[in-house]
């Protein structure tokens, strides 16, 4: 964490609203803007890169991210997403993918005429079909596959084994052939998306080839293949390292390979969430008692999973950083923190409710501020926010003047 974001965390502290409810986000939209740069610099020219709203769905990042012409669109996954894209995206920038599509969904989603619908399995192909037909239009869609390839170092995956999320690539075929008797379906190609988080290059390099293989070998049996569309999975470092994804040689790669198997032709899709706003986020909430329990140091916050869940639900640490304010104590037994390792845990009434656990940390005191980075993804609406009704967390913006608002 730089010196500005320390200074400006410090700032938003003073407001009345964030002292009551000592807990917030912040997300730097220069730093979204750096990925988003560092994207467009390397990229393939046949490369069309979407933003994966559940990522972080915060209207003010929609709004930021469709400034960039580079980034072609958005992907959405339910109704309510679609809602919230459309007021910022046109119709024809959005694409639709995800397990368990309602009619009502897929109804909207048609209506609206979006660009594409990921179909995730054979019944969902006839009832994007039945729809169509009542509709009298045709509707482009991706088949989505459950490709037998497992990518290694990936914090999550969704293909490679038995997962929710496509159509097993052993019945890819006899399924393919099936839908293309569904009158009112345009398969434009095939959507194959597999693991998420994943640090190291050269392991989606690998599965980039296996997936250029089966393209072939789908062609080579007469199907269409237009686009192949690779979702997201582009990891960010969890821990205080700071490595980073080398997008130059994983761009430079995909361009070789593109040309090898003779794909430019071709649309390649990357839905990225992670990569481009996990690192702008921070998680703050400030520190509200400090206890010795049975031998082992409890820092007390006044948020806890019930605003960010991630690092509990990932079983995986953020970086954490102190922000002291020198507060004076309150009573004369209060404890300090002085190099203990600590479990730094919410407000709620159970035991897993920690942000962080076995963390070294130096000095804190009541009043000092806990920050919690790489918290821009997947973090404030994956979080249990309802539960004890607490209030939610504040989310503020620092943009590109520096200015810090509230969104
Ligand atoms: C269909 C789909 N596309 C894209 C993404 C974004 O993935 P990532 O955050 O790894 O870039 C996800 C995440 O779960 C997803 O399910």
């Amino acid at each position: 964490m730089n010196d500005l974001i320390e200074q400006k965390i410090r700032e938003i502290y003073s407001f009345q609203e964030v002292i009551s409810n000592p807990t917030c986000y912040l997300y730097d939209l220069n730093d979204i803007k750096d990925k988003i740069r560092n994207i467009e610099k390397n990229a393939p020219s046949n490369l069309s890169v979407y933003y994966a709203m559940k990522a972080n769905p915060n209207p003010e990042i929609l709004k930021y991210i469709k400034k960039f012409n580079f980034v072609r669109g958005i992907e959405i996954a339910s109704l309510g997403e679609l809602e919230k894209a459309k007021k910022v995206y046109n119709a024809s920038d959005i694409i639709f993918t995800g397990p368990g599509k309602t009619y009502k969904e897929l109804g909207e989603a048609i209506v609206n005429n979006i660009k594409l619908i990921n179909c995730e399995s054979i019944v969902e192909a006839y009832r994007i079909n039945q729809i169509a037909f009542e509709k009298n239009i045709k509707v482009d869609i991706l088949l989505r596959i459950n490709t037998d390839y497992f990518i290694d170092g990936a914090d999550e995956h969704m293909a490679g084994c038995s997962t929710k999320m496509g159509i097993d690539e052993k019945e890819f075929v006899k399924i393919y052939q099936e839908i293309l008797n569904y009158g009112n379906l345009n398969i434009k190609g095939i959507h194959v998306f597999s693991a998420s988080g994943v640090l190291e290059y050269t392991y989606l390099i690998k599965y980039v080839k296996y997936v250029f293989d089966l393209v072939k070998r789908l062609e080579y049996a007469g199907f269409n293949i237009e686009i192949i569309d690779f979702g997201g999975g582009i990891g960010i470092d969890y821990t205080k390292r700071n490595r980073k994804f080398d997008i130059t040689s994983y761009f430079a790669e995909l361009n070789e390979l593109i040309d090898i198997y003779k794909f430019r032709s071709k649309e390649l899709i990357l839905e990225l969430g992670k990569y481009i706003v996990g690192e702008c986020g921070y998680y703050t909430t400030k520190i509200i008692d400090i206890k010795n329990n049975k031998g082992h140091r409890h820092i007390i916050t006044a948020g806890g999973v019930n605003h960010m869940r991630l690092p509990i639900a990932t079983d995986r640490k953020h970086p954490v950083y102190i922000i002291h304010n020198n507060e004076p104590h309150i009573c004369k037994y209060q404890e300090s923190v002085k190099n203990d390792l600590v479990d730094i845990e919410g407000p709620l009434c159970m035991d897993e409710d920690k942000i962080s656990w076995d963390e070294k940390v130096e000095y804190a005191d009541i009043g000092d501020v806990v920050v919690l980075t790489q918290s821009g993804a997947y973090c404030y609406t994956a979080s249990t926010l309802w539960f004890l009704s607490h209030e939610m967390p504040k989310e503020f913006i620092l943009n590109e003047k520096g200015e810090i608002y509230e969104a």
